[in-house]
Order: C-alpha cells, then structure tokens, then sequence
C-alpha cells in the first residue's frame, strides 16, 4: 500500500465513522446448533485485537483457535458499504469487533453467531466447531 495523503485521509475518516458506531444496537444473529464452545470466549480479545490491514469488500479475515476439545473459528467479513456508500478496501473496526463478539459470547448460549454494530461495515463471527485447526473444514458452516 502506498502511504500518502489520500490513505491518510481515507483512514481518518474511517476512525471517525468507527468512533460514531461502538456500543450502539447490534445485529445480532446466534447459532442454534453445532458444538457448543463457550471457551471461545477467551479468544474474542486477541481476534479483534490483531485486525490488521485492508480487506477487499466480500472479504474477510479469519483466525481459528484451539482448545483441548474443539475449534473456534473467527471472522471478519466485509459485508456492508462503508457509511460514506464507499467500497474501497477497509480495516475492520477492532471496537465494533469487540462489541459484537462480547455480545455474542454472553447471549448465544455457546454455540456462537454473527453480527456487527449499527451502520459497521463488517460482520464478526464466532463459530465453535469439531476438530481441530486445520482439519474438517466446513466453509459456510
Ligand atoms: C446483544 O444484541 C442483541 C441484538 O441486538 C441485543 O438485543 C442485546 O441487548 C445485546 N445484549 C448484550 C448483553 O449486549
């Protein structure tokens, strides 16, 4: 990426935008079945936390994380237009992150789910599944 001042433009508008987004009402959707992994919990911090980077939109990031006896598999997708109906590549918001993961975590039982912040760009997932990282991948699951 070339650092001038037009990204520097892009991104200050964009904290701006994020800064106006946290702790507001949630989308928020739960999982009703699957593994259920209530020790994903302690994952949500490191996730949001390392968001680094743009992503193109209809991307996403993704991490998993193991536990003795299953996976917690993490997403950010880049779901909605920016606030400004822009497009361009963006970095997920780590707060709204947070937020929505927090809420997913306390609410979902353990079986996780999805959602994102009022007017956020991406939307965050926590989906406990079988196995261990890297193995029985079920994208979409
Ligand atoms: C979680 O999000 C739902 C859906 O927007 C909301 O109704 C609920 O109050 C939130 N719960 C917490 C604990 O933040």
């Amino acid at each position: 990426m070339t650092f001038n001042a037009n990204t520097i433009l892009t991104a200050t508008v964009f904290a701006f935008t994020m800064t106006s987004v946290y702790g507001a009402a949630f989308r928020r959707t739960c999982y009703t079945a699957g593994t259920v992994g209530n020790e994903c919990a302690q994952f949500v911090n490191n996730f949001c936390s390392r968001l680094e980077g743009n992503v193109a939109f209809r991307n996403n990031l993704a991490r998993c994380y193991n536990t003795p006896n299953f996976k917690c598999d993490f997403g950010a997708f880049y779901e909605f237009p920016l606030t400004s109906g822009s497009t361009s590549p963006a970095t997920p918001a780590k707060g709204s992150c947070v937020d929505t993961l927090t809420n997913v975590t306390n609410t979902c039982g353990g079986f996780g789910g999805f959602g994102n912040t009022a007017g956020g760009a991406f939307t965050f997932t926590l989906d406990p599944n079988q196995g261990q990282c890297g193995q029985l991948e079920a994208p979409g699951n």
